[in-house]
């Protein structure tokens, strides 16, 4: 028997009240949530020790079971982590977070200007209400990790040494620049900065982090222009140590890859999908490495 992972990305739902320009979520044909009552009896088999990601490809704040999973992870004392706009993130929502297991949270703040966030996110969008939550919320003492991060695009990218002076002043930890994903199509003036500029943007912003003792996440300039050009992976340890689940209840074992189910949580236990035939079938294609499935996966040369 394969332990269980210890690192698992579940989307509760696919609700949003954003519809950001670069997004997939507003495209998606319709709104979906996973009951609570669902991710509990999957849940239930998970042990201290292991991370879960709620952020997926909705709003977490936004999920209608949120206090009840919230207190659900707090009472296992398994530690959660996710991404969120910070528009819902009311008083309420705020203690409750304070009191739990929470781990870290990225506030995926994009601009920090008004016209632009407007753009950005749609007419429900807020600037204003979204900073207010975030400075309450991210005041010390606290026990999780703060971050904030911006999808690079060309009409943001020079707002990057903005983002670390404001994380500084906020006693935010970590600054995320966040290379946009060409998956959706976007208006004629949107798009990747061009690379020399975004590498000089990042250089200043890099420089400027490192006085302010705030820490750039993820991308370093000098590996921009190669972000999609990674290291060829000799191995993978993937399908030993973490597991997607889709709010339609589909397992992935990988995000690289979606379209292989390794069985539906509506349909079959998680111990039964955890072992059994699609998730052996992968484990023992890296083990001998006559592996077809993975062969488009972009960490292989
Ligand atoms: C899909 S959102 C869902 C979570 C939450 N609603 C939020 O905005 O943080 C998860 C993350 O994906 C990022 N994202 C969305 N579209 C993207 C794109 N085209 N390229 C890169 N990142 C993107 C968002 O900024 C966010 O940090
Ligand atoms: S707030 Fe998050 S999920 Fe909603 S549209 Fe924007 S990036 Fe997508």
């Amino acid at each position: 028997m394969i332990p269980y992972p210890k690192e698992i990305y579940l989307e509760t739902s696919t609700i949003c009240q954003f519809a950001c320009i670069f997004c997939l979520n507003p495209r998606l044909p319709s709104r979906q949530t996973l009951s609570f009552e669902k991710i509990k009896t999957i849940i239930e088999k998970f042990e201290n020790g292991t991370l879960i990601d709620l952020t997926g490809y909705g709003e977490f704040l936004m999920y209608p079971e949120f206090e009840s999973l919230v207190s659900f992870l707090t009472e296992k004392k398994i530690k959660f982590t996710f991404n969120t706009n910070g528009q819902a993130l009311n008083k309420r929502k705020q203690d409750i977070l304070r009191s739990s297991t929470l781990s870290s949270i990225n506030f995926s703040l994009n601009t920090l200007n008004n016209k632009l966030h407007y753009y950005f996110s749609g007419e429900k969008s807020n600037l204003d209400n979204i900073l207010t939550n975030i400075i309450q919320f991210v005041k010390k003492p606290r026990d999780f990790e703060t971050s904030v991060s911006m999808v690079v695009n060309s009409q943001n990218f020079l707002e990057m040494t903005n983002f670390v002076k404001f994380a500084s002043n906020n006693e935010i930890e970590n600054v995320r620049f966040i290379p946009l994903a060409q998956n959706v199509e976007y208006p004629e003036n949107f798009n990747s900065p061009d690379n020399i500029e975004v590498v000089k943007s990042l250089q200043k912003a890099t420089l400027l982090a490192g006085k302010l003792g705030v820490h750039p996440y993820g991308i370093d300039p000098n590996a921009w222009s190669s972000v999609l050009k990674k290291a060829p992976m000799t191995t993978c340890t993937v399908p030993w140590r973490m597991i997607i689940i889709g709010v339609q209840g589909n397992i992935a074992a990988c995000c690289n890859l979606p379209n292989y189910s390794l069985g539906n949580i509506n349909e079959k236990s998680f111990e039964e999908i955890w072992n059994g035939e699609k998730a052996t079938k992968l484990r023992e294609a890296i083990k001998t490495g006559n592996n077809s499935i993975c062969k488009n996966c972009p960490e292989f040369e």
